[in-house]
């Protein structure tokens, strides 16, 4: 749709364009530029716009480059093939059927933008073209069914420790696996898995990172609960770094927990979260519960003492913050 404006606007990049200039050489309305600028700006296209003197392309969106993330690839397994996408519905479908070809452990494919995101629970995840970090990781790991929570624990971590170490803000984790900057969320973990019997053939971490949207990027459904890490820290994201440095920390605690189990990963887990020892709302299938979150189990599952003192151990559900 605005392939012909762009086209027109690189062109034209050294000197400003008027929009009526624009509207007669495309033979489109006044108010068609207009929409199609913000389309543009919406996928990280940048303008100077002066009233009655025109628009001015400034920069276009910083894309994702394989060689620049091969070159800053610190881990061995973790993004040992990387494939990145323009634009995709899922890069979790994308990473399934990998898996299903024969990918090997610790192939990552990334998305600039994704058409049907999907987040926890069966709800849409907004993944707006060039300003996030969309990726999905495949993952062999020697573990059975009942233990593949304790990989979205660990990806969790990971996540945590190594945006730290590179966006200079105070990130916490939510039980069980959203990442938070004070009260609104940052990332998002999907871990999906194939099992045959209780074997796991293979799961597919799923991971969004809100790197460098703006305030206006966000729809208004998401402008109280979400932030990006631009936001938060004042200062556009180096994607590149993230991605590298998280799949060398994901990388060490996977071998970590190969090695030693989940103990190590639960005591991680335990210094990054919000949700402990304090007064919860949990909202699950069966409803509500309230009381105050003592401690995560082996299973990745939280045990509550209730607000008339029972013990109450909660597989999965949305905590109110
Ligand atoms: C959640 O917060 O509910 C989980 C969000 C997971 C989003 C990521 S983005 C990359 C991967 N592809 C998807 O469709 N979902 C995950």
């Amino acid at each position: 749709m605005s392939e012909p404006l762009l086209q027109l606007l690189l062109a034209n990049s050294d000197t400003y364009i008027s929009g009526e200039e624009i509207s007669r050489q495309l033979h489109i309305s006044r108010t068609a530029v207009w929409k199609q600028i913000n389309k543009l700006r919406s996928k990280g296209y940048e303008f100077d716009a002066i009233p009655r003197v025109g628009y001015r392309l400034k920069q276009k969106p910083e894309r994702l480059e394989l060689t620049a993330l091969l070159s800053g690839l610190r881990s061995t397994v973790m993004g040992k093939q990387i494939k990145i996408l323009d634009s995709t519905p899922s890069t979790q479908i994308v990473a399934q059927e990998l898996a299903e070809q024969g990918a090997p452990e610790g192939t990552l494919v990334i998305a600039e933008e994704q058409t049907s995101g999907r987040g926890r629970m069966g709800r849409p995840f907004y993944s707006p073209s060039g300003k996030g970090i969309w990726m999905s990781l495949v993952l062999k790991p020697q573990t059975s069914l009942q233990f593949t929570p304790q990989l979205t624990l660990l990806a969790a971590v990971a996540l945590c420790r190594s945006l730290q170490r590179v966006v200079p803000i105070s990130i916490g984790i939510k039980w069980p696996n959203d990442l938070l900057v004070g009260t609104r969320k940052i990332c998002g973990i999907l871990l999906e898995s194939s099992t045959e019997d209780e074997r796991v053939r293979y799961a597919i971490a799923g991971i969004g990172i809100s790197a460098n949207l703006d305030v206006e990027d966000y729809p208004e459904y998401l402008k109280d609960i979400a932030t990006s890490l631009k936001i938060e820290s004042g200062a556009k994201v180096d994607r590149t770094a993230i991605i590298t440095e998280f799949l060398a920390e994901f990388e060490t605690l996977y071998q970590l927990y190969h090695e030693q189990g989940f103990a190590p990963i639960r005591i991680l887990w335990e210094a990054l979260s919000i949700s402990l020892h304090r007064p919860i709302t949990i909202h699950t299938l069966q409803g509500k519960v309230t009381g105050i979150a003592e401690e995560l189990d082996d299973s990745g599952a939280l045990w509550i003492t209730d607000e008339f003192g029972e013990k109450r151990k909660i597989f999965s559900g949305d905590v109110e913050i």
